[in-house]
């Protein structure tokens, strides 16, 4: 398992154009949770919550990955085995900045799940809307591969796993609201690194070694620079 975690939320896609959640503007702002991102959404409200992902995804064409998306991405393939990184996002930015072996918690945008045989289908940037409502492979329906509020989220299990080696935990643009950070800090964890643009109340920054309230884009070379000096004085030590 991984030595360094680096966990992001929609805070690291914000300087791509692609909005958060709750800040000011955020997407629930503007959108009912309820109505499109909830468990059951599908059953009495399909077609708006299929357009309303298919909105996302085809706005992400568009969009482009940051220089904190490919900072992390040099770092992920300098560090292949030592690196771990997990985000609760669904856009493909860390992908598109060349990023390897992402752990996507709540789903991935560009992909539809069959609702009965679980298969995938990436559509990439398209709409599904009347284009594509069936699965390929047994006919039945397709839906967004997004995991809605109070659905199971298998890949928790993933990231649970990844803590077991866990000495360098860092956080990069989330609330806190969906995924408690604070539980995974535990006396393993050597270096712990904050990064948000401002205190969320779902996360006591008191408990983290270093905490950066700052664009992520402006964080990342100062995170990379901790990440790297925590792993090469640990590779070199091994080796004494
Ligand atoms: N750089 C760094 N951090 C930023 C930036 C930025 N440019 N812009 C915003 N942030 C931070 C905010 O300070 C906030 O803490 O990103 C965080 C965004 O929080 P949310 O909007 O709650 O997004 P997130 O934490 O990813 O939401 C978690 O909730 O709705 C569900 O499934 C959805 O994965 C999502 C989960």
């Amino acid at each position: 398992m991984a030595k360094v975690i680096i966990l992001s939320g929609a805070g690291i896609s914000a300087e791509s154009g692609i909005s958060t959640f709750r800040d000011e503007d955020g997407l629930w702002e503007n959108h009912n949770i309820e109505d499109i991102c909830t468990s059951g959404c599908l059953d009495f409200n399909r077609e708006n919550t299929i357009k309303f992902y298919d909105m996302l995804r085809v706005n992400l064409k568009d969009k482009e990955p940051n220089h904190a998306h490919k900072v992390v991405a040099q770092l992920k393939n300098k560090y292949p085995n030592e690196i771990a990184i997990i985000t609760q996002n669904v856009d493909d930015m860390f992908e598109r900045a060349g990023c390897k072996d992402i752990l996507h918690l709540h789903g991935f945008l560009q992909e539809l799940k069959c609702e009965k045989c679980n298969s995938i289908l990436n559509i990439e940037y398209e709409e599904q809307f009347e284009k594509h409502e069936n699965c390929p492979n047994c006919n039945n329906l397709l839906r967004p591969n997004i995991v809605f509020f109070g659905e199971n989220a298998p890949k928790y299990e993933d990231m649970y796993k990844e803590f077991d080696d866990c000495e360098v935990f860092v956080v990069i643009g989330t609330s806190g609201a969906v995924i408690y950070t604070d539980m995974f800090l535990n006396p393993q964890i050597k270096l712990s690194i904050l990064n948000n643009l401002q205190e969320s109340q779902f996360i006591n920054d008191s408990v983290y070694s270093k905490v950066l309230y700052k664009k992520a884009t402006l964080a990342i070379d100062e995170i990379a620079s901790d990440i790297e000096k925590y792993l090469e004085f640990n590779l070199i030590s091994s080796y004494k």
